[in-house]
């Protein structure tokens, strides 16, 4: 990834996505895991069919219904739990890594949920995913920090991201990140109105909804969070887990 924009490994184009999987579907034995993507078809979609749902979630999902998206949805816990707690509300999942994708569908088979389904994509190509204005609210759990300066680029909690979840946000509706590490949660803040240097640079339409200092211990900025499987590990060794909610004016 660019530091400053997104990366770009495909020129746009009207009638393709920008992100693809390229050999592990054609050829087998390049990834273990993309047979069991088959098996899983019902609720796991590969890069080269989740896009073509882009303007018609609510044919795939067979009703018209909120839309929420979660960012790197790992073990799949918190996905499935969540659409089990919310039936009237449609998931999507987005997981880049293929057996992360696996573990999530066997989740939500487990979970027994149809409102849900987890895409084997990048989170820097949303555009190939989502209409503008389309979804209620945007779930990010423990993106990897990247902690070093050099890593900057390979940041989600980046100013091109947080242009993303405006795009795709209705007005009114959230993001929720929650953290281990706290910079992940000041930057988000900051790059509301600043470049990640500190320069400012103009406003985005966000604002600060909601912030907790440890949802370990204390309320979750937003009513019945559900625990992650990362934020049990951080709970389980005693360190706090940062949360803030930011919402679409
Ligand atoms: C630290 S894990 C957190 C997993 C889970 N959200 C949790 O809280 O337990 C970060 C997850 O994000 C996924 N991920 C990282 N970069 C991604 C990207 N560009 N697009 C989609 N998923 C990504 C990783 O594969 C991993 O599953």
């Amino acid at each position: 990834m660019a530091a400053r924009g997104r990366p770009t490994p495909q020129p746009a184009k009207a009638d393709r996505p920008r992100f693809r999987d390229r050999q592990a579907y054609k050829r087998s034995g390049v990834n273990p895991y993309v047979d069991l993507h088959r098996e899983y078809a019902e609720c796991l979609l590969p890069a080269n069919d989740a896009w073509t749902w882009r303007e018609r979630w609510s044919e795939r999902f067979g009703r018209e219904a909120p839309l929420h998206l979660e960012i790197g949805s790992g073990n799949g816990e918190f996905l499935a739990e969540l659409a089990s707690r919310h039936p009237d509300t449609d998931f999507i999942g987005v997981e880049i890594r293929y057996k992360r994708c696996v573990l999530v569908a066997k989740k939500l088979v487990e979970a027994g949920v149809h409102n849900a389904v987890i895409c084997r994509y990048h989170a820097a190509f949303l555009d190939d995913l989502l209409e503008p204005g389309s979804l209620d609210a945007v779930y990010v759990n423990h993106p990897d920090p990247w902690p070093k300066g050099r890593h900057e680029k390979n940041r989600l909690i980046s100013r091109w991201f947080l242009e993303d979840v405006c795009l795709y946000l209705k007005p009114g509706g959230v993001l929720r990140l929650k953290s281990d590490h706290r910079a992940n949660i000041e930057r988000a803040e900051l790059l509301i109105a600043h470049e990640p240097n500190g320069t400012p640079a103009d406003p985005l339409p966000l604002e600060v909804s909601g912030r907790s200092e440890d949802v370990t211990r204390l309320p979750a900025p937003w009513p019945d969070d559900i625990e992650t499987n990362y934020q049990s590990k951080f709970r389980k060794r005693g360190l706090p887990v940062y949360a803030i909610e930011l919402r679409r004016t």
